[in-house]
């Protein structure tokens, strides 16, 4: 069986997740359930980044101490996993032992071999990045980019990693492996930050400026670089599992370049371990365009969104809307368009009418097909194409195309419904009429069946309800399932909760106030409206 390991970056918990965490994870969730699905040994791991300076002054910020600090905001973490019905096969935290050792071994390994050297530093520091700063990243008005938050001069002696000796063997290694870099204008962006020298990098923090870190084990005055300590999660989680190298690290385009593109290859070539395969680089989720940041306060909290939508609709959204590699702007009005049409008209509909049909007309026991012809055909062959092209866009991590064409296949199947309109054949009595009206009845069930498993990665617990109420046990793997069959034939349907609520647009108070309107209408519209964005925290835009 091919082995599969994918991670997601682990996330600082500095403050609560957001939606772009979110995506994140439920994008590996989505890579993680296909593959497995597709017959795949997979390991999905996930974690979080505890040590460094912006986490302990965090802590600082809330007088509480750094340990109690992060042990309660990973809590919040892993509960979204769970929230999330993410299927990770581990959830790593940078505060374990099991991690620390590792990162210990690696960088006792770099120091025995000469690679790591003591050096004075003079320079500026981004906390909130937590990293060194060159003078090309300065404006030339003299001021930083708004990114780096707060940067402070420093000056003091640490030990740098020679880095800058692995440049040429990178860029080698970049060209010659296509695929190290997706998309294709990440790995153009990280092949342009390679054309100028490397530095090598500072891998200590003296502990009188950061205790919060894991210290070096050949000087107990220093601890760890946080980037060196974090990227190490990948390895560390799967140390003697024989996992490594892994298939797939997914990120976000802030820590490509230099972390996971220049850091981590050069850190494992230094300690002679392989490279990762894939980089999968994704963009931002932004609000009123704005990144959402836990920094800024400018974002859409998941826990809140979830318990009034579902799950289940956050992650059919977010896979459908953002297009991996490019930018996304969150807004309501275009989730409420995806959900009361995609999902309550096209996929809801057809369940509910699938499920009536079959109770009126055939005593709820889904009858064998026993005609065919042009109208059977042309849907069985938009299957094939479908399942067909799926796969392969499953391969090129095109997950947004996806749902796109499967959702033109449900969208195909009630169009198959209304033209042969069982309503109608139902009051033929004809043997030809009777014929057709089972064949119409069979043929829409086993259609609904396959749309639900190849949604299953995307939307699980919908996909098992739908398949359950078509009798189907729990999916293992693909295979055969994604076969076009008379498998549901005599199969009693059972019935299902209705599966997306539809929801009234609610209507923006400022575009719907009428002079006439007596106070309490007013008051009442403000509340219906503040009720429905309270997932959003957006800053207040002041205007001056
Ligand atoms: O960078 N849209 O942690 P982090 C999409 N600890 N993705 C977003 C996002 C947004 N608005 N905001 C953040 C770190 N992310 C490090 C990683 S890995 C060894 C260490 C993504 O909490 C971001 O791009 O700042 C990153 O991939 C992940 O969330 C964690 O961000
Ligand atoms: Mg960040």
């Amino acid at each position: 069986m091919k082995s599969f390991y994918l991670t997601t970056a682990i996330d600082y918990v500095n403050g609560s997740p957001h939606l772009g965490h979110v995506y994140e994870k439920v994008l590996g969730d989505v890579i993680a359930r296909s593959r497995r699905m597709m017959g795949a040994d997979v390991y999905f791991l996930t974690g979080t980044d505890e040590h460094g300076q912006k986490i302990q002054q965090s802590a600082r910020a809330k007088a509480v101490p750094t340990q109690e600090f992060v042990d309660s905001i990973a809590q919040e973490f892993v509960a979204l996993t769970k929230l999330l019905n993410l299927s990770n096969d581990d959830f790593i935290r940078t505060t374990e032992s099991r991690h620390k050792q590792v990162v210990c071994d690696l960088l006792q390994k770099l120091y025995d071999k000469g690679e790591i050297y003591r050096a004075e530093y003079q320079g500026f520091y981004s906390t909130r990045q937590e990293q060194f700063l060159q003078k090309k990243d300065r404006l030339s008005s003299g001021h930083w980019p708004e990114t780096f938050g707060d940067v402070t001069e420093i000056t003091e002696s640490n030990y740098f990693f020679k880095l800058g000796n692995y440049q040429d063997w990178l860029i080698k290694h970049i060209e010659m492996h296509e695929d190290f870099v997706f998309p294709a204008h990440s790995r153009k962006l990280l092949l342009e930050f390679l054309s100028e020298p490397l530095n090598d990098l500072c891998i200590s923090r003296p502990c009188e400026r950061l205790e919060w870190g894991i210290p070096l084990p050949f000087d107990e005055n220093y601890v760890t670089y946080v980037w060196f300590d974090a990227l190490t999660n990948y390895y560390s989680a799967v140390a003697g599992k024989g996992r490594w190298p892994a298939d797939c690290h997914i990120i976000g385009k802030d820590i490509l370049a230099p972390p996971h593109g220049i850091y981590w290859p050069i850190i494992l070539q230094a300690c002679e371990l392989e490279v990762p395969r894939t980089l999968l680089v994704h963009g931002w989720w932004s609000i009123n365009g704005a990144k959402m940041s836990k920094s800024t306060g400018n974002y859409v909290d998941p826990v809140d969104f979830c318990s009034k939508w579902s799950v289940d609709s956050m992650r059919y959204f977010l896979i459908r809307e953002m297009v991996i590699g490019q930018d996304s702007d969150f807004s309501m009005e275009q989730f409420l368009k995806r959900y009361n049409g995609e999902l309550a008209n096209d996929l809801g509909n057809l369940v509910n009418r699938t499920l009536n049909m079959t109770q009126r007309y055939a005593g709820g026991v889904v009858p064998l097909a026993d005609s065919d012809e042009d109208p059977e055909k042309t849907i069985r062959a938009l299957w094939v194409q479908t399942c067909d092209e799926v796969m392969k866009l499953i391969e090129n991590f095109q997950f947004h195309t996806v749902l796109e064409k499967i959702f033109f296949f449900v969208k195909a199947i009630n169009r198959y419904a209304e033209l042969r309109a069982p309503w109608k054949l139902a009051k033929d009595t004809s043997s030809k009429g009777q014929a057709l009206l089972c064949t119409s009845l069979a043929t829409t069930a086993e259609a609904l069946r396959l749309a639900a498993t190849l949604l299953w990665p995307v939307m699980p617990t919908v996909a098992d309800k739908i398949r359950a109420c078509l009798g189907q046990p729990a999916l293992a793997r693909w295979e055969s399932e994604l076969n076009w069959t008379n498998r549901l034939d005599g199969v009693k349907l059972t019935s299902v909760e209705i599966l997306f609520p539809k929801t009234q647009p609610v209507p923006v108070p400022w575009k719907s106030f009428q002079p006439t309107w007596p106070r309490m209408q007013i008051q009442r519209c403000c509340a219906n409206f503040w009720s429905s964005v309270s997932c959003l925290r957006v800053k207040p835009v002041v205007r001056g």
